[in-house]
């Protein structure tokens, strides 16, 4: 009798698939991936692999961008009601009412949010490279950054700039607090505090580093400390201690649950393979407008 993970391997060879997963998955469907990574590093993976089919777990519109960038490649996603919040607070109406009202401000959208969004804007940024990207816009553009208020604040303090945010959020990340950190840092003095840009400003500027998930992970290597404060999704503390034998790492709370991010399973991600479902795709148009300003992103950073 086969075990799950095995029929997963045996799936994957049978399909041509490459199974790519999120920082934030349940640590056995990390275990079960090809690759695990932040939303940079999947979306470049997305468009290096040779399989013929992808299934990406993580959310919906990280499978969507997949399918954007791979128009010829199946892409699944195993649990295709796994949305992100934050990127359905924002439409594509709603943005260009917003673009109507400032005529010739650049659009800039954060990968978290929908295809339809992206197709209305200029540039796409993760909070991998969010920073590097902005900072080639020239300082007298007038600038819309959508969905969320906290990176797009984030960005725009690190640069000296003032954008026009969209009131978005995550509602993860939302549940962070000063005086969590404040707490931490009393139980465990000396860890660094690293929190994700989602942050609220009174909570970035409460920690000590606000870091993309592969940022803090490249952190977790790199840094001597022997115990670090983790505020983001809880998933990512897998991939920290599995990488880094020996350091300890400290959730800020209890509370760092993204929901949708842990409705993919094993069970869901084996039946994606062996009922190829659910199929991820992007109406043309929408698909290529939103592609231009991914790959402008891609060629930066
Ligand atoms: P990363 O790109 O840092 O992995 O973040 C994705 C995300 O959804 C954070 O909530
Ligand atoms: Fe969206 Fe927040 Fe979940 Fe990230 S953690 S996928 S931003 S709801």
């Amino acid at each position: 009798m086969e075990t799950i993970l095995e029929e997963i391997a045996r799936l994957k060879k049978e399909r041509n698939a490459v199974v790519l997963a999120h920082n934030y998955q349940r640590a056995e469907v990390q275990e079960a991936a090809d690759f695990t990574g932040d939303s940079l590093e999947l979306a470049r993976k997305a468009t290096q692999v040779d399989a013929g089919t992808i299934v990406f777990c993580g959310v919906y519109f990280m499978a969507e961008t997949a399918a954007i960038l791979n128009p010829a490649k199946t892409v699944l996603i195993p649990n295709a009601d796994a949305g992100c919040p934050m990127a359905d607070m924002i439409t594509g109406a709603e943005l260009r009412e917003l673009k109507a009202a400032h005529p010739g401000a650049k659009a800039v959208c954060y990968v978290n949010s929908t295809a339809e969004v992206k197709a209305e804007c200029d540039m796409c940024v993760t909070s991998g490279n969010a920073e590097k990207v902005m900072a080639l816009f020239g300082k007298d553009e007038e600038i819309i950054f959508v969905p969320d208020q906290h990176l797009g604040g984030h960005v725009a303090g690190l640069l000296g700039r003032k954008y026009i945010l969209w009131p978005g959020y995550c509602p993860t990340h939302q549940a962070i607090t000063a005086k969590n950190i404040a707490d931490m840092r009393t139980a465990h003095p000396g860890a660094p505090v690293l929190v994700h840009p989602e942050c609220a400003k009174e909570v970035r500027d409460a920690a000590d580093f606000a870091l993309s998930t592969g940022g803090m992970c490249h952190f977790a290597r790199q840094s001597e400390a022997r115990e670090i404060i983790v505020g983001t999704e809880t998933g990512i503390l897998h991939r920290l201690c599995k990488e880094n034998p020996g350091k300890v790492f400290y959730p800020v709370n209890e509370r760092m649950i993204c929901p949708n991010m842990k409705k993919t399973t094993l069970e869901s991600l084996r039946d994606a393979l062996r009922d190829m479902k659910t199929r991820v795709t992007v109406p043309e148009d929408i698909a290529r407008r939103a592609a231009r300003a991914i790959n402008a992103m891609l060629a930066i950073a």
